[in-house]
């Protein structure tokens, strides 16, 4: 072997060499998960429905683990203990959003949901928290509240009396959409009697489906570089399965059957004091809309079921109704489409 040859091979050695010591390193700090992949990590373990396969391997690592999603350090979270243990006392720690690349370059540096903790961001909760979503302003709202809902009945009524089958998801989205729109710009959004072949329902979440697209840069911020865009600091991310929270065995009886009573007698705060069960997050990054969804759900739910008796549509049954589809939220693979029938 030449003296160029030599050369070459023992960086080479050398780097590899060098590499896994860090690797080792890094790896020794980090909670317990399987081994790394070179370049992809553990990508290929997340499958088409991430929140299972991070639950099974949880069962395998434990409730605090750390997986390589490509160059991203991802620590994952999968009991509510675990979950109160870091987030409440680390809350400032994980307090930053993960932005895909994809949304990375104008909305988020103005979205409240994007912006990490800065002033701007404590700017923006403040009029959410004291002008929109005060308890005083959604009381003083009550009476459009009550106007949106009636019109969601008086379209069901119609589908009634023509025995049509009617999206719930989709109805229940524009009446939503028409209360946010009204509280913010006195004006409907969306309108429940038309059949517009694109529905804003339709584009929003197109977006969000691009949005929730796993991509390359995501994993590999050094791609980003090509792009000429820099490296974001962005060296670890946090993930909370609250999925696998709400089934936990050791805490719910029965989690996988529908018992809605199982809350009645319970005096579980879902406001982010209970771990166990924390559907709007915790913390300060807590969704700050959860006074409007506990006064929203209830009322539109309670109204369909108390205006109407409802039947599935003819060729769909109710197991496929339990089929997710997963995205940045857990979507029902198919909607369902139920017909009212008088009570
Ligand atoms: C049943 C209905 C709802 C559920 C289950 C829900 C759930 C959530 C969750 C889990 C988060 C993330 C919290 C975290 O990171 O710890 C969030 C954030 C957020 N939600 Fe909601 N939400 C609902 C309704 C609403 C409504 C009606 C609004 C607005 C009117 C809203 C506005 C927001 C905003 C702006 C954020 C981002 C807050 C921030 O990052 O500082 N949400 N929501």
């Amino acid at each position: 072997m030449d003296y160029y040859s030599t050369l070459v091979f023992g960086s080479i050695f050398a780097l590899i060499f060098l590499y896994t010591a860090l690797q080792k390193l890094s790896i020794k700090k980090l909670p317990p998960g399987p081994s790394p992949w070179p370049i992809i990590g553990n990508i290929h373990l997340l499958g088409a429905k991430p929140h299972v396969s991070l639950t099974n391997l949880a069962k395998i690592y434990g409730p605090i683990m750390s997986l390589k999603l490509g160059q991203i350090a991802t620590i994952v979270i999968s009991s509510s203990s675990m979950a109160k243990q870091v987030l409440k006392n680390q809350d400032q720690a994980f307090s930053s959003r993960f932005i895909p690349n994809a949304i990375q370059h104008n909305y988020y540096k103005f979205s409240v949901a994007c912006l990490p903790i800065c002033p701007q961001w404590r700017t923006l909760r403040k009029i959410l928290n004291t002008n929109i979503l005060s308890p005083n302003n959604l009381d003083a709202n009550q009476h459009l509240r009550s106007q949106k809902v009636k019109e969601l009945i008086t379209y069901c009524e119609k589908c009634s009396q023509q025995g049509q089958p009617l999206d719930i998801g989709h109805v229940t989205f524009k009446t939503n959409l028409n209360l946010l729109s009204n509280t913010l710009f006195s004006q409907d959004l969306a309108d429940l009697f038309s059949d517009s072949k694109v529905e804003l329902k339709e584009v929003i979440w197109d977006i969000l489906t691009e949005v929730g697209k796993p991509n390359l840069v995501d994993f590999f911020p050094i791609l980003e570089k090509i792009g000429l865009q820099g490296i974001r600091r962005r060296t670890s991310v946090h993930i909370v399965n609250v999925w696998v929270i709400g089934r936990d065995f050791t805490f719910w009886d029965d989690p996988l059957v529908f018992k809605p009573e199982r809350f009645w007698s319970s005096d579980l705060d879902m406001r982010g004091q209970d771990f166990e069960l924390i559907p709007f997050g915790v913390g300060r990054r807590i969704c700050p809309g959860f006074p409007l969804a506990l006064r929203m759900v209830p009322v539109i739910l309670g109204s369909l079921l108390t205006s109407f008796n409802w039947k599935l549509e003819a060729d769909i049954e109710p197991k496929d109704l339990d089929m997710e589809k997963f995205g940045i939220t857990l979507a029902k693979a198919h909607p369902l489409r139920a017909i009212p029938f008088p009570l």
